[in-house]
């Protein structure tokens, strides 16, 4: 059975002072205690807040991510955050090629690879982000977008290496415009992933990657989208800033 998890996402949102009014909110909340136990939860906020993310989480399961990382181990890289820092502020998940690094940083299906494959030689679980702009999906291209980016951003994986990763699709057109894809176009994409999972290692490997829908995600929409037989979780943008709505979508499942 593949783990159910949710992630947010908080971009550039939520310095210091709001991120400690966050989980003081959401460690008390007590509709968090009867969330399904099988059930990991996620936050990545920015590097800025982790540390005092890391600190209030400490007695708590809900983990720690980052939105990005170098590729570096360390040195001359200004503005750089590598893993060892992350480690540090115990981070457990790493999310990259999130599809605003591809738009305004240029990052390439290669370059994903190469992170991604450093988060797991630091046996840290990368967070890898796919999906296709509106214009390819009006050109009916979505399957040939998706699978030249899944085999690039998991080449040179064993399927040991795959077996650690989770893979998020978040159709550019669904992010941050409160239009999220529907539950049967989400699924279909969910299911060509497992299918071009299978094709790089086996059955038993891709069933056991979870694969996450991000994209408008909302209290009103997580529950159908959670009931897809593929959708194993989310990474949810700006309704994981306000800790009722981020709680409600964790419920869904
Ligand atoms: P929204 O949920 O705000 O659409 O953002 C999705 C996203 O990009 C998460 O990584």
């Amino acid at each position: 059975m593949r783990t159910k998890l949710v992630v947010g996402n908080w971009k550039m949102n939520s310095g210091i002072e709001e991120t400690k009014n966050f989980f003081e909110n959401l460690i008390e909340n007590s509709s968090l205690q009867n969330i399904n136990h099988l059930m990991q939860v996620c936050i990545c906020p920015p590097f800025t807040s982790l540390n005092t993310a890391s600190q209030l989480l400490q007695n708590s399961t809900i983990a720690l991510g980052a939105q990005d990382v170098s590729v570096n181990e360390n040195g001359a890289f200004t503005g750089e955050v590598s893993i060892s820092m992350l480690k540090e502020l115990k981070c457990q998940f790493i999310i990259v090629g999130h599809s605003e690094r591809r738009m305004y940083f240029k990052e390439t299906d290669s370059l994903i690879n190469k992170k991604a494959i450093k988060i797991l030689e630091h046996k840290l679980t990368p967070i890898i982000c796919v999906g296709e702009t509106l214009e390819q999906r009006e050109a009916d291209e979505t399957n040939e977008v998706i699978k030249e980016q899944i085999n690039g951003v998991i080449e040179n994986m064993s399927n040991e290496d795959l077996l650690k990763i989770v893979i998020a699709y978040e159709p550019v057109w669904a992010i941050g415009t409160g239009k999220n894809a529907t539950s049967k176009q989400a699924e279909e994409v969910h299911l060509f992933i497992r299918k071009l999972l299978t094709i790089k290692s086996n059955i038993n490997v891709s069933e056991s990657i979870s694969i996450l829908y991000g994209g408008s995600v909302k209290p009103e929409n997580a529950k159908e989208l959670s009931e897809q037989e593929n959708i194993d979780g989310f990474l949810v943008g700006g309704a994981s800033l306000k800790v009722n709505s981020f709680i409600s979508i964790i419920q869904s499942f």
